[in-house]
């Protein structure tokens, strides 16, 4: 079984043909996928895309491109969201300095304000990150004990041994199968399988050969077979440990 852990089937890219996508997905041996929410409308249909259908799960917060729009109404949305069965996870949040589409400072208030609603609801966290590493490691590091993923790693080695020290999964996608990803690797192959999560962010960066198109949860499988090469793993035990982190850190099971 493969698991999904972060995709965005609820982005109006798979409006039109979210079925043949699922079918797709089940006829690859994908057992699970987690939809991550990045505003508070896709936050919404996450959580229904998982009412829905079996092996649909869902995460809501607000992207750090969206941290502008951040409020209390919408603190309390997710709040009531993360009370659903499957809403299994804050997320995606965190800091995104590259493209800086919302103000920095609110990006952070926006984060502390979602890291606090995943401690009162006690659940675990997606975090997405870009050119923002040292400020976000050094917020978890105060925030800690944290449980979560930095899902899309492109961090350093070492900064990768901090998330670790806390605890954190490092999510890993079609990135790996990418020409020029070699310190991408190098980490995947590196950390512990134990630490390793597979994802593919649907509808974004859809592995090799597939790259350029819109991506889906299907694909996870050129992941698995890549991030298997890396580690000199068999592809078999790569597909059952990292569901079985998956498990650990959404299901707790
Ligand atoms: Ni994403």
């Amino acid at each position: 079984m493969l698991y999904d852990t972060h995709c965005h089937l609820n982005h109006p890219q798979f409006e039109s043909d979210l079925d043949q996508v699922l079918a797709r997905m089940r006829d690859a041996g994908v057992g699970r996928c987690l939809v991550a929410g990045y505003d508070s409308p896709s936050s919404l249909i996450a959580a229904e895309l998982s009412s829905m259908h079996e092996d649909v799960y869902a995460a809501v917060g607000v992207h750090p491109h969206d941290a502008d729009s951040f409020n209390e109404d919408i603190e309390r949305s997710l709040l009531s969201l993360l009370e659903h069965p499957k809403v299994v996870a804050v997320g995606e949040i965190g800091l995104d300095f590259h493209y800086n589409y919302s103000l920095p400072k609110k990006q952070i208030l926006a984060l502390e304000a979602q890291l606090r609603i995943a401690q009162v609801t006690n659940k675990p966290v997606i975090f997405h990150c870009r050119e923002a590493y040292e400020p976000l490691l050094e917020i978890l590091e105060c925030a800690a004990p944290i449980h979560g993923v930095m899902h899309c790693w492109v961090g350093d080695i070492d900064q990768a041994r901090r998330a670790l020290d806390m605890g954190l999964y490092l999510g890993f996608g079609g990135m790996v199968t990418f020409k020029n990803a070699s310190e991408i690797c190098d980490i995947a192959a590196m950390i512990p399988v134990d630490s390793l999560l597979l994802e593919t962010d649907a509808p974004y960066l859809a592995p090799t050969p597939n790259r350029g198109k819109r991506n889906e949860p299907a694909y996870i499988r050129l992941v698995a077979e890549k991030v298997a090469a890396i580690k000199e793993m068999d592809m078999e035990e790569v597909m059952m440990r990292t569901w079985e982190n998956g498990l650990t850190l959404f299901h707790r099971e």
